[in-house]
């Protein structure tokens, strides 16, 4: 690696103060509406806990081992993605086209950007509403009412997506490292608690045997190879991993810290924060006779349903949805990181130049998702799914694996044994040896081997079952 160059890009971007900044800042990439808003509704959706194990086992299986592989890459080449990916690629005398895993990772962090800022923008809608006493003594009909008729109202949601696009090209705009460090310490730990309040609601007032019932119960037979894709996918999603923004913060990490250590602290909490997330929402669901499978919509009814019913509860569900958009906020100057830095890198750019060009792109683009959910609800030609639907599988279900099994191999069959574990000289060889065969063979494996069976599945055994059929007569 070039020394100079290294040196310099550090100074371009700046580099966290220590190991704790950057857990904080990893944290907060992967703490947001994914663990309060996402996780909750396809657990939901997809039976409960089967679907939950499956998710717990894939971050543990192949979550970890790819956020150390992605944490690796980063720092060692110590520049944005796309870079880092082409520096890495010559170092290892490897392919050129292994540069495409930082392209891919960009595409998918813009177009996760596109959708999440919509729906963040539902939860600083939900701040003035909750202020204004909305839900106070409401019937969940009355709440789930305010909801679709946010839904419903274009010109709000637009408003909204637009107020939080800018949040986030003003953080990206003055720098990473300033700001958002402060504001994560304290900001992380404060919505953590209030986590644990709703989640003693709910224990109080909830039908808390239910709701841990549904989210432990391992019912085996409602899993499909959907639903694992759906859990393998938002173990990416939920950890920020498969497209270059934990690469593109590893790039900031000072040279001496833990990675491994650091990973799975930041794994833990992110899993802490979407399990007490899940167990505040459905004994609620349940108490209120909300179907645990409403989608999009469940943590915007079923919390107001708490909140307007408990003491306190106006400021509570005030301070909750403030919470709840600066997770958000944290985890979307992430998704634009990759890119904006490799734009600032590439001389064309300045900081603010990029991220404003980025935000108006991806501010255009959200408005597909807007419509998703009124005008265009009944618009489904993407494989029968919406605009917004079609986006969310594409990026999470699709994009972020993929890019998460192309890192995993790229740094177990391609970068050189030794360069890798010097970035992780910390670990043991025993821990070492472990962590390779995780990214060289289960990793990568049970990656393919959850697309080849969803391909199977939907595609080709009914082909099977046809041939067979002619030739049995
Ligand atoms: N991890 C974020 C969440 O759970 O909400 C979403 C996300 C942020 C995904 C950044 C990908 C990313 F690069």
């Amino acid at each position: 690696m070039d020394q100079m160059t290294a040196g310099s890009r550090r100074q371009m971007h700046g580099i966290w103060s220590g190991r704790w900044t950057f857990i904080l800042a990893a944290t907060g990439s992967a703490v947001g509406l994914g663990n309060i808003w996402k996780f909750p509704y396809i657990a939901g959706e997809n039976g409960g806990g089967a679907f939950v194990l499956v998710y717990l086992l894939c971050i543990a299986v192949i979550g970890v081992p790819v956020m150390i592989a992605e944490v690796l890459l980063g720092r060692r080449a110590r520049k944005s993605p796309i870079y880092a990916m082409s520096d890495l690629a010559r170092e290892a005398k490897a392919s050129r086209l292994w540069g495409l895993i930082g392209w891919g990772g960009a595409l998918a962090g813009f177009l996760i950007l596109t959708f999440y800022s919509v729906i963040a923008g539902w939860a600083l809608a939900y701040i003035g509403k909750m202020w204004q006493g909305e839900f106070v003594h409401a019937a969940p009909e009355t709440v789930s009412n305010i909801f679709n008729t946010l839904l419903a109202d274009k010109v709000a949601l637009i408003q909204w997506h637009s107020v939080f696009m800018l949040m986030t090209v003003g953080v990206v705009a003055a720098g990473v490292t300033k700001g958002l460090g402060v504001a994560v310490r304290i900001l992380m730990p404060l919505l953590f608690a209030l986590l644990l309040v709703l989640l003693w609601y709910s224990s109080q007032y909830g039908d808390f045997a239910r709701g841990f019932h549904f989210l432990f119960n391992f019912d085996f037979s409602k899993l499909t190879w959907n639903s694992v894709l759906i859990a393998l996918g938002h173990a990416f999603f939920t950890l920020s991993l498969g497209m270059g923004a934990i690469m593109a913060y590893g790039a900031y990490m000072p040279s001496r810290a833990d990675i491994s250590k650091t990973v799975i602290t930041v794994a833990f909490l992110d899993t802490l924060v979407a399990l007490v997330a899940g167990m505040a929402i459905f004994p609620i669901v349940f108490a209120a006779s909300i179907e645990p499978s409403a989608g999009p919509g469940l943590l915007f009814v079923s919390l107001p349903v708490a909140f307007g019913n408990m003491d306190g509860g106006l400021m509570f569900g005030c301070v909750f949805f403030v919470l709840v958009s600066i997770a958000a906020w944290s985890s979307s100057i992430s998704l634009v990181e990759p890119v904006v830095a490799w734009m600032v890198e590439s001389g064309r750019f300045n900081r603010v130049g990029a991220i404003s060009l980025v935000g108006v792109g991806a501010w255009i683009m959200g408005l597909g998702t807007v419509l998703s959910f009124n005008d265009w609800s009944n618009f489904k030609p993407f494989f029968g799914m919406t605009f917004f639907d079609f986006l969310d599988f594409l990026t999470a279900n699709i994009m972020l694996p993929l890019g998460g099994l192309l890192i995993a191999v790229f740094v177990g069959w391609k970068m050189a044994r030794a360069d890798a574990h010097k970035e992780i000289a910390e670990t043991s060889d025993l821990q070492f040896d472990i962590w390779l065969l995780m990214v060289r063979w289960i990793s990568p494996l049970a990656v393919a081997a959850v697309f080849v069976f969803l391909l199977w599945d939907k595609l080709l055994s009914g082909w099977w079952q046809l041939l067979l059929a002619a030739i049995l007569g």
